[in-house]
């Protein structure tokens, strides 16, 4: 297989700093095979659809081997694929006809964790005290009398206990659930075997990675243990945290940008990294992986103030970190957008907050205004659009789908769910996508659906919206177009338009304006480009963008 592309011009390589990324959730994308799971042939199925909406990459959740504990983020075989998602070969297929498209394909690597089902655990466990095979992962005697309590107090970020007996005295050490054993990353063979998987994908024409939980790899389990209540907050600016975001973390980016660097162009890397935002550029380092994940725009309300700061402290980190920064509204562990910004609000109240307590709780679930959520929704992602730096979307929000808040509690999946009585946890933005308005589980498939569909998705089916120009699937498609066109160049430059519109100017005169207010407002002379919903005789009414050519 040939991975040296001849020719390449520096916009080849740099392609990901100005990308838009689609995210598959490859479950719940398209089920070629009728079991009611996405898979890889599904994707194959629908590269037109990725075409036709303009994205530059796509980037995969996990489609490994796994018995899916916590969604394929529990992998058994880092080099496979999931016999129900399919084959080595159907990935081949798929990345074939993705690149044939002129579409990068992304993958998932998931490094801070393996399954419990992976080989080298298996073998940990049976291999017993002192073995080679207990090094691989972060395995320490228990406390009390034989060992019988755990080392110490640390919790899952799933809930209960971080410890997990193994039988003889000795406790492993799981951030997520008990399914996901943590990695010893202090151990060569760990880190030797992650560079074979990061060049074994490579090698098959994969552009780039994104790095699951990149600030977790390197720990620092010296005894006397800090308190729980101490370590529980995770966010620290100066890398004294003992399980998050260590300095040391970065001599395993460098040895992986060694690996990147042997292919041409080399391959990118984006780091989920929730940190300290003093300490994002880190991951960010041209050196290390390059790109590192801004969450501050899904966790931003639709407001001025909001926005605008989240703009300016990204831009901001640019500045740093040389490199470009990431927008996004949602992805897999997020509500979806078009439900959150439709949450009724007290005053004070922050939307994230609402959701999650409505949503990862048993609260009662409030009145959520949809038509106004999809409308700011809509509002929201031309901004996005019109910004420099790179643009992830992801799957069905191009289609304005809300949270399935209601799912019936025996069909939920995500272990923050499975493991509580009260949460609800992440499932809810992970229901298949409607493709036809009728059919079983709506053109999802010939079977059903892993995760059920509920009656109102059949309006949000991409056939029902295709025909339609004032839908959202067309308002992307015009977007995606035109922002390939308009988007020259790294610069922003603020317009003052008053207390309730955001303005913002970009290269070649292309305005982008957005009306937070309640009352309509004038647009900027020029040519008007395209429009989150109707103008009212002319003005831009209540949370609506525009785009126009002033030049
Ligand atoms: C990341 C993934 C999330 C997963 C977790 C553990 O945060 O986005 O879905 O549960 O890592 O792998």
């Amino acid at each position: 297989m040939t991975t040296v592309a001849p020719g390449t011009t520096a916009l080849d390589r740099d392609w990901w700093k100005t990308a838009t990324v689609y995210q598959i959730y490859p479950r719940s994308f398209a089920d070629a095979n009728g079991d009611g799971m996405g898979d890889l042939p599904g994707i194959t199925s629908r590269v037109d659809y990725l075409a036709a909406l303009g994205v530059d990459a796509v980037w995969l959740s996990p489609f490994y081997p796994s018995a899916l504990a916590d969604g394929g983020y529990d992998v058994d075989d880092y080099r496979d694929v999931d016999p129900r998602l399919g084959t080595l070969a159907d990935f081949d297929t798929m990345a074939a006809a993705l690149h044939a498209a002129g579409i990068k394909v992304i993958v998932d690597i998931v490094p801070n964790h393996t399954s419990n089902a992976h080989p080298w655990f298996l073998e940990a466990v049976a291999a017993g005290r002192g073995s080679r095979a207990r090094e691989r992962y972060v395995i320490r005697d228990g406390s009390g009398a034989h060992g019988a309590e755990p080392p110490n107090d640390w919790e899952s970020l799933f809930g209960g206990s971080a410890w997990e007996p193994l039988g003889d005295g000795q406790w492993y050490f799981h951030h997520f659930a008990r399914e996901q054993p943590d990695l010893n990353w202090e151990d060569p063979e760990v880190r030797a075997d992650f560079r074979t998987t990061l060049r074994f994908w490579a090698d098959r024409g994969v552009d780039g990675f994104r790095v699951d939980v990149a600030h977790g790899l390197v720990k620092d389990l010296s005894e006397p243990y800090a308190p729980w209540r101490e370590v529980a907050e995770t966010l620290r600016a100066d890398g004294s945290h003992p399980l998050w975001d260590r300095d040391d973390v970065h001599e395993i980016y460098a040895e992986w940008r060694a690996v990147f660097n042997e292919y041409d162009p080399p391959r990118f890397a984006v780091a989920e990294a929730a940190v300290h935002p003093s300490r994002r550029a880190r991951y960010a380092d041209p050196q290390g992986l390059g790109q590192a994940f801004n969450f501050a725009m899904q966790e931003a309300d639709f407001d001025l103030a909001d926005f605008r700061a989240t703009i300016e402290a990204g831009l901001a980190d640019v500045e740093v970190t040389g490199s470009t920064t990431t927008w996004l509204l949602g992805c897999h562990d997020t509500p979806r957008v078009a439900t959150r910004y439709g949450l009724p609000l007290a005053a004070g109240e922050r939307a994230q907050q609402v959701a999650r307590q409505w949503l990862l709780s048993d609260g009662r679930a409030p009145e959520v205004d949809l038509a106004l959520g999809l409308r700011r929704a809509r509002a929201a992602i031309l901004v996005l659009l019109a910004l420099p730096g790179s643009t992830y979307i992801y799957q069905g929000d191009e289609l304005g789908l809300p949270e399935v808040g209601d799912l019936p509690p025996e069909a939920l999946q995500d272990p923050m769910a499975v493991r509580s009585s009260t949460e609800k946890g992440r499932d809810g933005c992970r229901v298949p996508l409607p493709w036809t308005t009728t059919g079983p589980s709506l053109g999802f498939g010939s079977g059903g659906s892993h995760l059920p569909q509920p009656a109102s998705f059949a309006a949000y089916a991409v056939e029902a919206q295709e025909g339609d120009p004032t839908s959202t699937l067309s308002l992307y498609r015009q977007a995606l177009a035109l922002r390939s066109e308009l988007n020259r160049g790294p610069e922003l430059h603020w317009v003052d338009a008053g207390p309730e519109v955001l303005d913002l100017e970009r290269p070649g005169g292309w305005r982008c304006v957005t009306n937070f207010g309640p009352r309509p407002v004038d647009l900027p002379t020029g040519r008007l480009l395209l429009t989150s919903g109707d103008l009212v005789d002319g003005r831009l009414p209540a949370d609506t963008t525009a785009w126009v050519a002033t030049s």
